[in-house]
């Protein structure tokens, strides 16, 4: 099995994480802040990016699990781990890897804008615009990526490549 294809090096995915940390900080309300990470393709991005935000955090999680096959979005989201401390009241940031149909994260949006955040933004990795099915902000972007399968960074295809340093793409 070849290795993937470097996109995108662990380098330049360190520098940008520096910038993405400095705008969210600049960008988020002052307040308490909670950052929530969708797993499992967002917990190395989230590791890097809350030591770049300068601010007192709280770190949560939730998983979800998209029905269909291993590469298309169903759009049908179901939450397999829900987040385990209230957000009322908080500034809250989610955090994704990808955003590709955007149907997981409007479904995500849509559940923890209504329960009464003090303010909601979304941040990802990587956004593929050109497979986009439904309206969704995604308030801090790290890469836009062509419509191409995706690993590396936190990122699996199976469940493998999550240890990747970098992204890249499969060519069999
Ligand atoms: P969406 O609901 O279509 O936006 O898909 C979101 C989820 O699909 C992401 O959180 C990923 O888990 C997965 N996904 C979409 N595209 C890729 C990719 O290129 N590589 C790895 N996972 C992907
Ligand atoms: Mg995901």
């Amino acid at each position: 099995m070849k290795p993937p294809v470097e996109i995108i090096s662990a380098a330049a995915i360190a520098a940008r994480i520096e910038d993405l940390g400095r705008d969210i900080d600049t960008r988020l309300p002052p307040g308490p802040m909670t950052v929530v990470g969708v797993l499992r393709g967002a917990f190395i991005f989230m590791a890097d990016l809350v030591r770049n935000v300068p601010r007192p955090m709280t770190c949560d999680f939730l998983a979800v699990r998209s029905y269909g096959d291993a590469t298309v979005s169903s759009g049908v989201v179901e939450i397999t781990r829900d987040i385990s401390t209230p957000i009322a009241g908080r500034h809250v940031l989610l955090v994704e890897d990808i955003v590709d149909t955007g149907l997981t994260l409007k479904y995500l949006v849509d559940l923890l804008g209504a329960r009464g955040p003090a303010s909601l933004h979304t941040c990802a990795l990587l956004s593929k615009p050109s497979r986009r099915r439904i309206e969704v902000a995604v308030d801090f972007v790290g890469f836009e990526v062509p419509d191409e399968f995706v690993v590396g960074y936190g990122l699996d295809a199976g469940q493998l490549y999550r240890n990747l340093p970098y992204i890249g793409v499969i060519t069999g």
